[in-house]
């Protein structure tokens, strides 16, 4: 569910036609809708609304200042993954005590940083990071409460890349040796143990894997509590899927009714980290056409937004639709929309059926929000684009766009390369 619709032949946000929008700030531009971004947030945290919960909105989706802020105003806390994502949190007015800190490399600043700001808990993805972090705790006079990211070895049946939960990926502690880690957890004197973990991946549209997941954290639990640890919190990460084109993942309440039933009376307090389903559908990516071209076997459509901007379609070959923002009626033609990069990876669809596209026009690949700004970057020395929000008929630019002073900020030339 979204507010991007077409009234009278033009393609609005919330109230404001998008070419309204492109007038003031240009193209590309990242586009949000409030209205969307607190309906999402509503409805996934009172869906859990039976139980003690927090929902920590993970911050690598997006993790524009003025988002972050949006989802705290609703209550949220964040799920961070590295020193910069926790100062955006800080920054945008969490509550340290409403922040988990994932990621299976954490240096030891990022560590120090967290324990001084208090945060709630470090997802702790090996035996090494538990030493690290006892150390610095030590260190700096602090108690670091940890729970332990267990990984289940259960497939999410997801791209390969966005998967986490399996034996031969990168994340978490074995789940047969979770109870080492945690004996040795509660023997280093400045660790306190306080909850466990697990994420399985991203862009999950099945409930099972979710299901299968929780019963096996329950029963290590189970074996923690009968060895005496106390397991406050209960973290089952983030995950859950949307549809980009025709997936039919649960709806959050779906979601939620399994997993409550199965967690109501377990006394922990539960944790989700989502951020595709927060953001995803309510972001998209609004892009000007240049050229159009074609030879006996292909056309193109040559467009002003890249993979530098949008890199999902080619990292994981992902699909977002394409709309025209103009709705004029046109014969169909199947194309590649590509961008300007010198790569022959830099597509935004392949092989794709769209209205024919004329060169000035405007375009807005949809479900652009999470995994969208977040992943771009500047290569082929593009200044990364705007971002602006719209909240019904207003909008607000919570990103400027950068300019070519900002592509070469912090750059020097060593003076022996510019003496004759
Ligand atoms: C530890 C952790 N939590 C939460 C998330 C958010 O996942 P999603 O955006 O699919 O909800 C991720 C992303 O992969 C993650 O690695």
């Amino acid at each position: 569910m979204h507010f991007f619709e077409y009234k009278n032949g033009q393609l609005h946000c919330e109230g404001i036609p998008i070419y309204q929008i492109e007038e003031k700030v240009g193209t590309p531009f990242y586009l949000y809708s409030y209205n969307t971004l607190v309906r999402h947030f509503t409805v996934f945290n009172n869906a859990f609304e039976g139980i003690p919960h927090l929902v920590c909105y993970s911050a690598k989706a997006n993790s524009n200042l003025a988002l972050i802020r949006l989802f705290i105003n609703l209550g949220g806390g964040v799920d961070v993954v590295s020193g910069g994502e926790l100062y955006r949190a800080i920054k945008g007015g969490a509550d340290p005590k409403k922040i988990v800190f994932s990621g299976v490399g954490k240096r030891g600043d990022e560590i120090e940083y967290a324990l001084k700001a208090e945060i709630l808990m470090f997802n702790v993805e090996s035996s090494q990071e538990l030493q690290a972090i006892n150390e610095v705790a030590g260190r700096i006079g602090k108690k670091a409460p940890i729970s332990i990211r267990v990984n289940p070895d259960i497939d999410a049946k997801t791209h390969p890349y966005i998967s986490t939960g399996l034996k031969q990926n990168k994340f978490g502690i074995d789940i047969l040796r979770a109870p080492l880690a945690y004996r040795m957890a509660t023997q280093l004197p400045n660790l306190k143990v306080v909850g466990i973990d697990c994420h399985l991946g991203s862009q999950i549209i099945e409930a099972e894997p979710f299901m299968e997941g929780l019963r096996k954290l329950k029963s290590l639990v189970e074996d923690l509590r009968n060895e005496g640890m106390e397991i406050q919190y209960l973290d089952l990460g983030g995950g859950l899927g949307i549809t980009y084109e025709d997936e039919e993942p649960p709806h959050p309440v779906e979601y939620a009714s399994t997993i409550l039933e199965e967690i109501k009376g377990f006394g922990c307090t539960l944790i989700l980290e989502p951020g595709r389903v927060i953001v995803g559908n309510a972001g998209i990516l609004v892009s000007r056409v240049l050229y159009t071209k074609e030879n006996e076997e292909k056309r193109f459509v040559i467009v002003d937004a890249g993979m530098n901007d949008l890199v999902r379609p080619s990292y994981y070959g992902s699909y977002h639709h394409i709309l025209p923002v103009n709705e004029e009626k046109r014969e169909e033609i199947v194309a590649d929309v590509v961008g300007p990069l010198c790569e022959s990876s830099d597509f935004l669809a392949k092989g794709r059926r769209i209205p024919r596209l004329e060169p000035g026009e405007l375009i807005a690949v949809m479900s652009a929000g999470a995994y969208g700004f977040s992943m771009s970057t500047n290569y082929n020395s593009r200044p990364r684009v705007a971002e602006v929000l719209v909240r019904d008929d207003q909008m607000f630019v919570i990103r400027e766009r950068e300019d070519y002073e900002d592509l070469v900020r912090g750059e020097n030339i060593p003076d022996f390369l510019t003496r004759p």
